[in-house]
């Protein structure tokens, strides 16, 4: 990542894509909408909200429609992310997302958190990854 992409990160606009997920939300089992939003290493800003199932197990986090929008607008690494709930204010991707996120992430990438801005791997260290399963292919 460029030092200029990491200081153009608009944090507010991420944060209103977010929010404007939250409103395509499918909850009617727990009731709390998640918007997701994501900023590539191209520009694009992608997005997504979560998808409940009545298998609750099934649900689909909004971390998964952002990263089958990431997918289906063409691929790339995320550069910057933040999750929200109903009223807008910053939430933490759970952990299961934290790795899926992870995936897709170019290194440094940045998160807003509810501790301030910190980088996938603060949030997630040591992660397991695609390195891991080369380690052991031979
Ligand atoms: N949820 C997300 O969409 N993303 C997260 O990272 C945390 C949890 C959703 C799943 C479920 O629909 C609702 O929040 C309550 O757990």
């Amino acid at each position: 990542m460029s030092d200029s992409h990491m200081t153009d990160i608009d944090w507010d606009q991420l944060r209103g894509v977010a929010t404007d997920a939250t409103k395509k939300a499918y909850v009617p089992y727990s009731k709390y909408p998640v918007g997701a939003a994501a900023l590539v290493s191209d520009g694009r800003i992608v997005a997504g909200c979560n998808v409940e199932n009545a298998g609750y197990g099934v649900t689909l986090c909004a971390e998964c429609g952002l990263i089958s929008d990431l997918a289906m607008s063409g691929g790339g690494r995320l550069v910057a992310f933040v999750c929200v709930n109903a009223d807008g204010e910053v939430i933490m991707p759970c952990g299961r997302c934290r790795q899926l996120l992870s995936e897709h992430a170019l290194p440094g990438m940045l998160l807003e958190t509810v501790s301030g801005i910190r980088t996938m791997d603060e949030v997630l260290p040591d992660a397991f990854g695609p390195r891991d399963l080369d380690a052991t292919a031979s």
